[in-house]
């Protein structure tokens, strides 16, 4: 398909999955608004509508618990086709703030790109009087965000926020969470409740035990009503996740540009010593002997040796010095050279890589978009343009899906993806 169709087809899809000032990121799988994927959303919104890319971030944020959190579900509407829903997070219903309905949401965040959305838009944007009131009303809301990751997810201030849940991680079914995961006692079947088989083929999704243990946990969290301290002693998974804090030392990094705009000078030094405390703490999850970044276990206190696409994210994070950077890319070439498509969600020699089956294997394009922009920063420029061109055929050959087979390229999960049109459409432009 000609260049033409494929960017009118992306914003189609855009404007299709338009639930009224939010996306969906796909029609039936996922119906509500979630977290990570509105923010790599509004980044091909701004593309034709800058107006509605304010709109979507603005929209998310109603979600917004007073401690900080920013779910990574925002129920705005209900609906059946999803489990589990608000009940099962354990959310009251009808709670008003200033005569005004707060939607129900989930308990858990999602990685934290939503700073540096905020900056790309408002420097690209068109309309500057809008961006500036939108990213200044924006900015307070951010930065409650970050604090409740350096606080209440970092209470000993190490540098590093932990996570809860796999599908904290937004990589819900990485290798890297099985052995963690395998701890956490399961509850009794839930199966007959989950919608998303009935939706992709079984192959591709989790294991039934994997759901049951899943769902221990968020009844876990319920039980101890989301008490940050609860939290952090009882929870029986907690990692720190690779892509979270890259993507939180990112956002940190944007943050700081908003503060200088739209903070004080207090806000500006806080947010600078963050960023020291955590680059210094990003070493001890480097691995010289495969030279790629590792998830850390908490419970155990020892790194997650299982090398997978997000140990390349520290590069959007400017965290590597120039060689490690040079290493990772000998080793993403290397990972290249045993597959086809770049960037497979785990290394393609691992035992654990699977090419269909979600994050233990297949390509996604956020995380290229991401992984790509690392390596262009460091100077990789080739690597980076191969993960582009990699991407775009992707969707020649396929269309747009959620993620797809990094061996034959057939396009998986759910269909007319979201994110995966909003990061074609910015690629397109650059
Ligand atoms: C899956 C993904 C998660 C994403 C969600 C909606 O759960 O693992 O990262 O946010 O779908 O697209």
């Amino acid at each position: 398909m000609n260049k033409m169709n494929l960017e009118k087809q992306s914003k189609e899809i855009l404007i299709k999955n338009d639930r009224g000032g939010y996306t969906v990121p796909t029609a039936r799988l996922y119906p509500f608004q979630w977290n990570w994927d509105s923010g790599f959303t509004a980044l091909g919104l701004v593309k034709f509508n800058e107006e509605r890319a304010w709109q979507e971030l603005e929209k998310l944020f109603e979600g917004q618990w007073q401690d900080g959190l920013l779910p990574h579900i925002i129920f705005h509407q209900s609906s059946p086709d999803y489990y589990p829903g608000p009940d099962l997070w354990g959310m009251p219903k009808d709670v008003y703030e200033n005569d005004r309905l707060l939607p129900q949401t989930s308990g858990i965040s999602q990685p934290p790109v939503l700073s540096t959305v905020v900056r790309m838009i408002l420097e690209e944007a068109n309309d500057k009087a809008l961006a500036v009131v939108a990213a200044q009303g924006l900015y307070p809301r951010l930065l409650a965000w970050h604090r409740w990751w350096w606080r209440a997810r970092d209470p000993e201030n190490t540098g590093l926020s932990v996570v809860y849940h796999p599908w904290e991680t937004g990589m819900d079914n990485s290798p890297a969470w099985d052995k963690a995961l395998q701890r956490v006692e399961a509850v009794n079947n839930s199966g007959h409740k989950r919608r998303d088989l009935q939706q992709v083929n079984q192959a591709q999704r989790p294991s039934q035990m994997d759901y049951n243990r899943y769902m221990a946990l968020v009844e876990l969290f319920s039980s101890l009503k989301y008490e940050p301290e609860a939290l952090y002693e009882q929870s029986t998974f907690k990692v720190i996740d690779l892509g979270v804090n890259s993507l939180l030392q990112r956002s940190n990094i944007d943050l700081l540009s908003l503060a200088q705009q739209f903070g004080s000078l207090e806000e500006q030094a806080e947010i600078e010593m963050r960023i020291n405390l955590t680059r210094q703490a990003f070493q001890r999850l480097w691995s010289p002997e495969l030279s790629i970044y590792l998830n850390w276990d908490c419970i155990t206190n020892t790194p997650i040796e299982i090398p997978v696409a997000a140990g390349f994210l520290p590069l959007f994070a400017r965290i590597p010095d120039e060689k490690q950077a040079k290493q990772m890319s000998y080793e993403l070439s290397r990972w290249s050279d045993l597959c086809r498509y770049l960037v497979p969600s785990c290394s393609p020699d691992s035992a654990d890589f699977e090419a269909k089956r979600y994050w233990r294997g297949p390509v996604w394009f956020i995380v290229n978009w991401m992984i790509g922009e690392g390596l262009e920063h460091y100077g990789q420029t080739a690597l980076s343009e191969q993960i582009r061109q990699n991407s775009k055929e992707l969707v020649e050959l396929s269309g747009f899906f959620e993620y797809y087979d990094p061996q034959d390229s057939s396009g998986l999960g759910g269909g007319e993806f979201s994110w995966t049109a909003a990061i074609f459409l910015h690629w397109l432009s650059e």
